[in-house]
């Protein structure tokens, strides 16, 4: 069948469905081709938590069950690399980390300088583009599925994102098992089931990135809006989603 009604199809199949029902049909069906991408989110714990709590021996099994994978750009939050270890001990599992090319961040550093992003789009997306999406496209190899916590209250980039996509750049089915979740409820499963959080949600910063892109936001006010604030919101995407 071809991708883009294979899409469809799977769509109008989970149209009604819960999370757990989507992460089950997609961990049991790519078993060996599938990982989780996670920033170390809210929206990524909970997927971790479902994933490896509630549905173990899809997550590890002779076929080769889930990976579950983070991209270390070099920038993070000393917060984030805390949680990283604390979700490791709290689940027994091991993030894979991927590290970007160490010569391409010295060539675009000697170039550009340590802190290039604030200069203009082109060099904040040049950064991105080597911290990040060639560290996924390693990331990707060998994978037919990518679990992602993209919600579509996010921002308005994400509004008319479903939760099946086809992920025509990198030729991979991307599913968005949060999609249609409030902050809200993502707070609630969190809570419920005592999922380990990065501590600086609770000092204003509801979308973490890297720490020189992120700052904390003013209460009310749009959850991604501390990140690139420099730029218009139409911008504040660093490529990982990018559609076309
Ligand atoms: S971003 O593109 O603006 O950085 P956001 O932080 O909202 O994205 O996260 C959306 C999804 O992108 C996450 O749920 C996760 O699947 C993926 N993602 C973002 N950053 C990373 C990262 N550093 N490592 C792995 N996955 C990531
Ligand atoms: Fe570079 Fe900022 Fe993008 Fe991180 S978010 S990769 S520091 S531009």
């Amino acid at each position: 069948m071809e991708a883009k009604q294979l899409i469809l199809e799977l769509n109008e199949r989970f149209r009604e469905a819960s999370a757990q029902q989507v992460l089950e049909y997609f961990l049991t069906e790519y078993a060996g081709r599938i990982a989780l991408s996670s920033s170390l989110s809210v929206e990524d714990q909970t997927l971790t938590d479902m994933i490896v709590r509630q549905f173990p021996s899809l997550y590890k099994n002779e076929k080769g069950g889930c990976r579950v994978f983070t991209l270390d750009t070099g920038r993070l939050f000393p917060e984030t690399y805390q949680l990283i270890d604390k979700t490791n001990l709290k689940y027994g599992i091991q993030i894979e980390v991927f590290f970007p090319d160490y010569r391409e961040v010295q060539r675009m550093v000697r170039e550009e300088g340590i802190n290039l992003f604030y200069n203009s789009v082109e060099s904040r997306h040049r950064c991105c583009r080597i911290r990040k999406l060639e560290p996924l496209k390693r990331a990707f190899r060998g994978l037919d599925v990518w679990i992602c916590g993209l919600r579509r209250e996010q921002s308005v980039t994400r509004r008319d994102m479903q939760v099946v996509e086809w992920d025509e750049i990198h030729g991979l089915i991307k599913v968005n098992p949060l999609i249609s979740w409030t902050e809200e409820q993502v707070w609630d499963y969190v809570r419920e089931h005592r999922v380990p959080y990065n501590k600086l949600h609770i000092r204003g910063y509801p979308s973490i990135g890297c720490e020189p892109c992120t700052r904390a936001v003013e209460p009310g006010e749009d959850v991604r809006s501390g990140r690139w604030w420099w730029e218009s919101p139409d911008h504040r995407e660093c490529g990982l989603h990018q559609r076309h």
